[in-house]
């Protein structure tokens, strides 16, 4: 059986569901981050961004309803290596001055792999002609520069300096 040949709207949907899936995952693993986190600057970042991440798979479940699909997951190996990474750290750098750098930089990575998916998502939105979704892509993207400018930020100013104690 001769399959149809497969486009941008294949592309974009399964890269939907993998953003999805991947959201879901964030989702449970932001508390942990929060609760493992020493600096208490640092536990409310990862607070704040679990509450916004309830806020993006919202917004996912919106654009499956604009293209007419039920929302469903596919899984991510990235994101779930990404996380395994972090929980390395936590296991690794327990009880050690080192650990929220490492925690802040896991978060990073996850942020990066967001940022990169949900602005291929909006130009995909964008040439398929679907505005409304391109909006609530960018909406997200927003969000999610913003949480990687912050956590820059936390690290630069506090959490890498904690990490290497100066000698007495
Ligand atoms: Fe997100
Ligand atoms: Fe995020």
């Amino acid at each position: 059986m001769a399959s149809e040949p497969k486009t941008l709207n294949d592309l974009f949907w399964d890269t939907l569901k993998d953003i999805y899936y991947a959201e879901k995952q964030i989702l449970k693993a932001l508390p942990k981050m929060a609760k493992a986190a020493k600096s208490p600057e640092l536990k409310q970042a990862f607070e704040k961004h679990r509450n916004e991440t309830e806020i993006h798979v919202d917004r996912l479940g919106d654009v499956f309803e604009i293209i007419g699909k039920a929302p469903r997951g596919k899984t991510c190996d990235a994101i779930l290596g990404i996380i395994d990474e972090g929980k390395s750290i936590m296991e690794e750098f327990e009880g050690s001055p080192a650990l929220d750098a490492g925690l802040l930089a896991a978060a990073q990575a996850v942020e990066h792999y967001e940022i990169s998916r949900y602005g291929t998502l909006k130009a995909w939105a964008q040439e398929l002609g679907l505005g409304n979704a391109a909006k609530l892509f960018d909406q997200t993207l927003t969000e999610e520069l913003k949480t990687h400018q912050a956590l820059s930020q936390l690290g630069e100013s506090k959490v890498n300096k904690q990490a290497q104690p100066k000698a007495a």
